[in-house]
C-alpha cells in the first residue's frame, strides 16, 4: 500500500482495510496522532487528507490512497505554525491527550473559513473532545491565530 504522509511517499506492507490512525502509529511511528474511542467520536485522531480534517480512525488505508495525509508532526517542521504559537500563547494543554487533534481540527476549520465567527469556530471544533475542558483556551488561542495561518498552510498544507 502506498501513501503520502507529510509530504514523504511510504509504502506499507498492511491490509488495505487497516484503519489509517494504526499505520500511522504503528507501522510509520508517528504517534502525534492520538487513539481514544477509535469510534470516530473524540477527535484525537484527527489528521487532514488533502487539507480536511478527517477522523483517522474511520479512513482505511486503501480509502486515505492518493490523498495528502497530514498529521500533527506536518503541520510545521519546527512547531512554528501560529495555531501552535498560539497554543504556547494560551497555555492550552492540560493534559494534552487531545491535543493533536486539536490542533489539527482549528487548522483546518482556519483553512476552510479564515475569518470563522465565535459560533463557527464553537460548532467547528465541537466534534474533538477534551477530558481536562480546555475549551476556553482553544476557543481563544483560534481566536488569536485568525489572519495568521499562511496562504500555503491555508491551501492545505
Ligand atoms: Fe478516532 Fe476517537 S480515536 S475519533
Amino acid at each position: 500500500m502506498k501513501l503520502t504522509v507529510n509530504g514523504i511517499p511510504r509504502e506499507l506492507d498492511c491490509d488495505p482495510d487497516m484503519p489509517l490512525l494504526w499505520a500511522l502509529r504503528d507501522l510509520l511511528q508517528l504517534r502525534g496522532t492520538k487513539y481514544g474511542c477509535g469510534k470516530g467520536l473524540c477527535g484525537a485522531c484527527t489528521v487532514h487528507l488533502d487539507g480536511k480534517a478527517r477522523r483517522s480512525c474511520q479512513v482505511t488505508v486503501a480509502e486515505a490512497g492518493a490523498a495528502a495525509v497530514t498529521t500533527i508532526e506536518g503541520l510545521s517542521a519546527d512547531g512554528t505554525h501560529p495555531l501552535q504559537q498560539a497554543w504556547r500563547e494560551h497555555n492550552v494543554p492540560q493534559c494534552g491527550y487531545c491535543q493533536p487533534g486539536q490542533l489539527m481540527a482549528a487548522s483546518a476549520l482556519l483553512t476552510a473559513s479564515p475569518t470563522a465567527s465565535d459560533d463557527e469556530i464553537r460548532s467547528g471544533m465541537s466534534g474533538n473532545l477534551c477530558r481536562c475542558g480546555t475549551y476556553p483556551r482553544i476557543h481563544a488561542a483560534i481566536k488569536s491565530a485568525q489572519g495568521k495561518v499562511p496562504l500555503a498552510d491555508q491551501a492545505g498544507d
